[in-house]
Order: C-alpha cells, then structure tokens, then sequence
C-alpha cells in the first residue's frame, strides 16, 4: 500500500537527498574510486574518479544524520525512513547521471546542465516511489527548481572554497 506524504513531509524527506549529494565534494578531490578504474568498451570511464566509496559513505551518514535530525524534529519515523531512503537514491542517482556523463564523452566533472542538477532528486524520487511513499506531487515540481539553484549556489561557494576545481 502507499504512503502518501503531506506537503510539509514531503519537503522534510527530500531535504537529505540534499545534503548527501552535497557532502561528497568535502573529500577535496580524494578517495577510492568506485569503479576502480574500469574502462568499457567505448575507451571511457565506467563512472570516472568523481565517483568514490568515500564520498558514497559521507554522502550517506551526512544525509541519514539529517533525516534523523528531521524525524526527531517534527517526531516522525516515517521521516527517517524516508529522508535514508532519498539520499541512497540521491546518491545512486547521481552515480548513474555520471554514467550517462561517461557515455556521452563527457570528462569527470565536464558541465552537463539538467543532468547535473537533477540526476540526484530523480534518484531520490524513484527510490521514495520505490518504497511506496508518494511525495506532494506540487512539492516535486516546485522543489525541481530549487533544487537546481541550490545546486548551483552550493557548487560556486564550493568552488569559492576550493573544493572544486569548476563551479558547476
Ligand atoms: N564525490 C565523490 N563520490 C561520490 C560523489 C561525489 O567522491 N559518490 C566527490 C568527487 O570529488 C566529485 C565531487 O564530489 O568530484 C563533486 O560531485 P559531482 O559534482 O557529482 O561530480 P563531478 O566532479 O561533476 O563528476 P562527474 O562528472 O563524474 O559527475
Ligand atoms: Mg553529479
């Protein structure tokens, strides 16, 4: 049977999707690529170096530290539940827009607007949509772009901070 969230639920379950995606860039640039390096056929990257195990765990623990956060907040499981949910898919979601980066020739960190900006709130709404928790359909068309502002504000101070070598 499905959940269906409320538009204030909705908001407080995607909110970690956020966070986990934006915790990764804290590595500076380091870690253990999940592909280990594999190439395919086409001469290219499985996923590339911008896809590491570490930044997969600080994405997950920083997104599940929020979502917990959120459910204590407003008292709520369901919140929890959803929120490590979002950012596992947020996370997933963002390896597969990287994926699709590679096949299409695109370098490790090379700009791919939209996919860049919404690979990870896909991959957070499929994995909620997964689990049966229906979100505000509203709230997912209003968060879209949000989403992408915030993405872009977060990359540029990430790149004023030198974190990131592009600001995108
Ligand atoms: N990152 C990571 N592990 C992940 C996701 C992100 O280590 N699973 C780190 C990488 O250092 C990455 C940075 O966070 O460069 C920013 O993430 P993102 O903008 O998604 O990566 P891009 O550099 O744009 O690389 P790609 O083109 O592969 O998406
Ligand atoms: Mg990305």
């Amino acid at each position: 049977m499905a959940y269906l969230l409320n538009p204030l639920d909705s908001i407080l379950v995607l909110l970690p999707a956020l966070a986990a995606n934006g915790a990764p860039v804290l590595l500076r640039y380091k870690g253990t690529p999940i592909d280990r390096g594999l190439v395919l056929r086409d001469g290219r990257p499985l996923l590339g170096p911008g896809k590491t195990w570490e930044g997969l765990i600080i994405g997950f623990l920083y997104g599940s530290t929020v979502a917990l956060f959120l459910a204590a907040l407003v008292c709520s499981p369901i919140i929890f539940y959803g929120g490590v949910l979002a950012a596992l898919g947020a996370l997933l979601g963002d390896m597969l827009g990287a994926f699709i980066k590679r096949r299409i020739g695109l370098e490790r960190g090379a700009p791919a607007p939209v996919l860049d900006q919404l690979d990870f709130y896909s991959g957070a709404l499929y994995m909620l949509y997964s689990a049966h928790l229906v979100l505000n359909p509203w709230i997912i068309l209003g968060f879209a772009p949000v989403v992408m502002a915030l993405h872009r504000a977060t990359n540029t101070a990430a790149h004023k901070l030198r974190l990131k070598p592009v600001p995108w």
